[in-house]
């Protein structure tokens, strides 16, 4: 008999954007003509000069294993360029490489989280932080977003956090967020650090889109007196420099905090490759320009789509304030047609036409409350979102198509209709 596995890997759940990608990519092989919305990744190039120095590095010899931490002159370079765009006064002592931003959710919890503590995770909420939190067993505490809010977090939920749970240790934080797009203000900001200032809380500042906030600026929990200390900020090449295939990151933390991070990643990964960090080193010095450029393509396909999806019967669509993602409400037509947000996604992915889908997700892949709304990319061509809202503006009028495939998929029927405030 083979050896059995563990009870934490039967509650693993794959991030759903790659599972559909995979259906999508099936179909796709199959003849479908597949427009796909569901993964976050950039559809542009990485920028020459990250191509050229990673190119240039391997040539130069640059494929050992290096420190742990990361390269003395990537730390650097990542310290001078979180100073210079987000206002802080960090070093090198303050930043760790790591393979882009997602080991950091687990190394933050191997850091600082004992069994049955809690942590407080903003929902819905990017799908990898429950099997991070759970690898650590310790407990997740829901707190919802909502649209009436802007999808912003209530600091009344903090509080009560704060006050109620009988461990209280972490705060998942996620601005620009995905897949809603809000927000976190600086207000917002100033209000969770008076809240955990010189308490025992620690928080994970997932900002993967940083440079992805469509009104001002990108603000960080870093930048709130006494944060540094409280916080492990996660930075990543994947969104801002189109760079998700060389898998770099680095987080922002304090020295302390920053060791452990470095025996961490000794342990788990020795390192991320010498060259790939050249690459980076460039692209954050010298693939700004570059990097403004693609935002502002991102910024304008966001609100291409936001103002299809409005014009569309059933859905209405905040227009996000950061990140390259639109969270429209599709409530309205998976309560008239008892269908659930991912099983709307599925059937506009394989049941609504048979020469054409559109990838997507339902909601509630970010958990429960995300339930009644679809997220959607806005990584393709203009006319391909073009296409993509007028086939979702059809296949939602097209009730008897919608009730056959639900007579064919009965998991997707909706028992419980879902808020439309
Ligand atoms: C909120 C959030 N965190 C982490 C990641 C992972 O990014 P990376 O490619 O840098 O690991 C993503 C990517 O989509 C994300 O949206």
């Amino acid at each position: 008999m083979p050896p059995s596995f563990t009870r934490f890997s039967a509650t693993v759940r794959p991030e759903g954007a790659f599972t559909v990608l995979a259906m999508a990519r099936r179909l796709s092989a199959s003849g479908k003509d597949v427009i796909e919305l569901e993964i976050g990744d950039s559809p542009f190039p990485s920028p020459d000069c990250a191509v050229e120095a990673g190119i240039q590095a391997i040539r130069d010899g640059r494929t050992t294993y290096g420190p742990s931490a990361g390269l003395p002159e990537f730390r650097a370079a990542a310290a001078a360029y979180v100073n210079a765009e987000h206002g802080l006064s960090v070093s090198a002592e303050n930043v760790v490489a790591g393979p882009g931003a997602k080991t950091f959710e687990q190394l933050f919890c191997e850091a600082f989280l004992e069994p049955d503590d809690g942590v407080l995770v903003f929902s819905p909420y990017f799908p990898t932080y429950p099997a991070n939190i759970a690898r650590r067993g310790a407990r997740m505490v829901l707190s919802s977003l909502r649209a009436a809010r802007a999808f912003r977090p209530d600091l009344d939920d903090v509080r009560r956090f704060l006050q109620e749970d009988p461990r209280p240790k972490g705060i998942f934080l996620n601005s620009p967020h995905n897949p809603t797009g809000g927000v976190t203000t600086e207000e917002d900001l100033q209000g969770l650090a008076d809240l955990i200032r010189g308490r025992d809380i620690a928080v994970f500042s997932d900002e993967p889109y940083d440079c992805m906030v469509w009104d001002g600026r990108h603000q960080s929990l870093l930048a709130q007196p006494g944060m540094l200390d409280q916080t492990v900020a996660a930075y990543t090449f994947s969104k801002s420099f189109s760079m998700s295939g060389w898998r770099l990151g680095y987080a922002v933390s304090s020295p302390d905090t920053v060791n452990v991070f470095d025996l961490l990643t000794n342990t788990a990964l020795s390192c991320v490759p010498p060259f790939t960090q050249a690459a980076g080193i460039a692209a954050l010095q010298d693939g700004r320009q570059y990097r403004d450029g693609r935002m502002r393509e991102f910024h304008r396909k966001v609100q291409l789509l936001v103002a299809g999806l409005n014009a569309v019967e059933g859905v209405s669509c905040l227009a996000p304030g950061g990140t390259f993602y639109v969270f429209p409400s599709v409530a309205a037509i998976c309560n008239r047609d008892t269908i659930t947000s991912h099983g709307l996604a599925m059937y506009l992915l394989e049941g609504a036409d048979d020469a054409l889908g559109v990838a997507c997700l339902g909601g509630e892949c970010f958990g429960e409350a995300g339930g009644g709304f679809l997220r959607l990319s806005c990584a393709q061509p203009d006319d391909r979102l073009t296409v993509a809202v007028a086939f979702l503006a059809d296949a939602t009028t097209r009730r008897d198509r919608i009730a056959a495939y639900l007579d064919t998929h009965p998991e997707y029927r909706l028992a419980t209709p879902y808020a439309t405030s």
